[in-house]
């Protein structure tokens, strides 16, 4: 049976079909809200121009379901739309994200974009990021030191066992208070062998999405 959580994410994965434009192109997030969001599109049968797709993962499942997958560099102009799950929002609609390995690509896909709208179960919105461990996409060649400095910054980092699409390692990063998101964002932006740090705030969600029992919530941003 399907647990209170997914119906969430399947409700709000269906809300989000509002904000596709027919005819133009749509960025595709990842993870298992987007799954649902992926499901509702094929049914919907909105012709695209083409789906920009975050992942390997998301890019089989569109195929699957017949939907068009083109790349990035076929799109001379802004996506109007980029569609996403998190891991937490706050009230800015700052973000952690990479849960699910993809966050280098998904911060190119959400900073492409005109419109992020996030789709979120409502367990996502949290007072202050950090009780999620911050995903850190590495170069391999850097962990141990990348981690190394990430600790003098507060953090206790945890290695993934995975290998991203883009073949480098994930650090997860526990124990961090991220009161000041985007200072925190560009400070481990500047760490040599960071590709992407899993902090959405220099480009945050514009629109959220949010799944309760009661229904789909449309929130826009305090600041
Ligand atoms: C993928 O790398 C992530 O950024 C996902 O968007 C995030 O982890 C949300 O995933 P779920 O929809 O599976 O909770």
């Amino acid at each position: 049976m399907q647990s209170l959580q997914d119906q969430l994410k399947q409700k709000v994965g269906q809300a989000a079909l509002e904000y596709v434009m027919e005819g133009e192109y749509l960025g595709v997030g990842t993870g298992s809200t987007v799954r649902y969001f992926i499901d509702a599109l094929a049914e919907s049968g909105i012709q695209l121009k083409g789906c920009v797709s975050s992942s390997e993962a998301s890019t089989r499942q569109l195929i699957e379901l017949g939907l068009k997958v083109c790349d990035l560099s076929e799109v001379k102009e802004d996506i109007p739309v980029y569609i996403d799950g998190c891991d937490e929002i706050d009230a800015n609609f700052c973000m952690i994200k990479g849960g699910g390995g993809a966050l280098t690509r998904e911060k190119i896909l959400a900073q492409a974009s005109k419109k992020f709208v996030c789709i979120a179960d409502k367990s996502k919105k949290v007072a202050q990021l950090g009780v999620f461990p911050l995903p850190i996409e590495v170069i391999p060649m850097a962990v141990s030191r990348v981690a190394r400095v990430l600790e003098t910054m507060g953090g206790k980092p945890v290695l993934r066992n995975f290998v991203t699409d883009n073949g480098n390692n994930i650090l997860d990063i526990h124990g961090l208070k991220l009161s000041e998101p985007r200072k925190f964002e560009e400070e481990v932006n500047q760490i040599p062998g960071v590709v992407t740090c899993g902090i959405f705030a220099r480009r945050g969600a514009d629109v959220l999405l949010v799944g309760t029992e009661n229904g789909v919530e449309k929130l826009l941003p305090d600041n």
